[in-house]
Parts: C-alpha cells; structure tokens; sequence
C-alpha cells in the first residue's frame, strides 16, 4: 500500500486502509482502478507550489473551507485526534467494550517523529485510561529516558483499545473492529519512524504471521513508513535476558530519528 493521491479525501483513508489489508490478506495483492469520469489531469498540483516567495503562482484553486479544514495543520490535528478519542471513548463495535472500565486511545505529542504501538491496554492502562503506565510501562519510560527520550515527546497507543480479558491476545475480529482507529491516528500524526512493540503490533502493522526475530531481523514498512520492530516491554521484564537486543533495537531508533 503506497500513499494516497492528495485529492483523497482524508476522512476515508482509515476506512480504506483496512479494506486494502483485508483484501491483501486474501491474496488481492492489485485492484484496477476505473478512471474517474470527473478526474482532470490538473487534480494533483498542490506540490508544485514552492514556499519560497519566488513569484510562483499556485496552480489549485483556492481551498474551500472543507478543504482548508482538512489540512494538517497542528491545530486541526489536535480538533481531529480529539474527535477520534470521544468515539473511541463510547465505542461499542466488539464484545471488549464490554468489560472495559476505560477505553485506552492514547497519549503524548501529536507533532512526535515517532510512534510507540503496544498490544492493548493492561489492567492499570484500564482503570487510569492511558496506555502503557503499569510495569511495562514503566520500563518502556525508562527506555526511552536512556535515548533522551520523554514520554511526552513520543505518542503511544495500542492496536486494540480497550483491555482484553486477563490480557489474552487480542482476537482477529477484535483487532479487525479497532484498527481503524489506529490508521487514523497514524495518517493524523504522520510519525517518520513507528516503532512496534512486541508480536502483535509488529504483526498487525506488517500483514504478517512471521514471528518476532524474524521481524526484528528485517527492514520493515508501513505505507511508507519505516517500522522498527522489537520486543515488548512486558518480555523484557519475564526474560531480562532479551534487554541487551532491545538496548540495540532503541539504540537504532534513537539513530534514526536523529538523522532525520
Ligand atoms: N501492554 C500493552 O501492550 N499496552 C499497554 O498499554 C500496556 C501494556
């Protein structure tokens, strides 16, 4: 899945991007897309429009306010994410909503370089409505406090949001209910790097059944984006012995955002 044409409305790439996934999953790897009877080969120039103050006249029409409202810019980010969180809040869509106390969006800096995604909430993510500040939680602070890292600066959330019971792994149709919440915040915020964290996030994002070394081994992406797989937080605090191959994954993470 490559990035979407800038006259997609943006309101429909979530939907989309699940539909595509769930027809990669069957094996359609193509669709054939009927031209249009209202394209004009004028639709995408947005890009030749440089900020230069050069004298370059931009080739688009003025945005109309539905247009200008579907920018990113911060403030709408922040207006979008928000909406986002107040229907995942009342979400009804599978049987988790049922046994939740709260539901677990997530949390930290919209504008971040880089996006943290776990499984799904844990019984402390439950009761306080925030991802990741149990134990696992704590460590993955404390990981990301050696990179010079805050949690503020990252955003964090999960592939399901709201707590499977005795934190099984999510089900299929469970996690099919919730991704569009998750792709909606990914095209929001817009991360230069996403960081996978553990097997399910890792193989949710990646359309893959291939197990954690194997993804941690690989360069891996999401549409476009580059994804880092490593272990979760929760593994490392049952098998210490895995920290020293996390302490490398973060290390590169670190790196790659530096570049950037
Ligand atoms: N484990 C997760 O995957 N996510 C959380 O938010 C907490 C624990």
């Amino acid at each position: 899945m490559k990035g979407f044409p800038k006259n997609c409305p943006q309101e429909i790439i979530p939907e989309l991007i699940s539909y595509l996934k769930r027809l990669d999953q069957k094996g359609i790897k193509s669709l054939y897309l009927a031209p249009s009877p209202t394209s004009s080969k004028d639709t995408d120039v947005e890009t030749v429009v440089p900020e230069t103050g050069m004298g370059f006249e931009k080739k688009t029409a003025p945005a109309t306010d539905t247009e200008k409202d579907m920018k990113t810019t911060p403030a709408n980010v922040a207006k979008r994410l928000a909406e986002l969180e107040s229907k995942v809040k009342t979400c009804d869509e599978c049987a988790l909503h049922g046994g939740r106390t709260n539901a677990v969006f997530g949390t930290g800096d919209p504008e971040t370089r880089v996006m943290f995604i776990g499984e799904g909430p844990g019984r402390d993510e439950d009761q306080k409505g925030e991802p990741f500040v149990g134990r696992s939680g704590q460590l993955l602070t404390k990981i990301l406090a050696a990179i010079d890292l805050r949690r503020e600066d990252v955003y964090i959330t999960n592939i399901v949001k709201c707590r499977p019971p005795q934190n099984r792994d999510p089900l299929e149709e469970e996690v099919r209910c919730c991704e569009r919440y998750l792709v909606a915040q990914i095209e929001l915020i817009k991360p230069k790097l996403i960081c996978a964290l553990g097997r399910i996030a890792a193989q949710w994002l990646l359309d893959t059944k291939e197990p954690l070394a194997t993804l941690r081994s690989t360069e891996n992406s999401y549409c476009g984006i580059p994804v880092l797989v490593t272990y979760h937080p929760a593994a490392l605090l049952r098998n210490p012995g895995l920290k020293k191959g996390a302490w490398e994954d973060f290390k590169k993470l670190r790196s790659i955002i530096s570049d950037e």
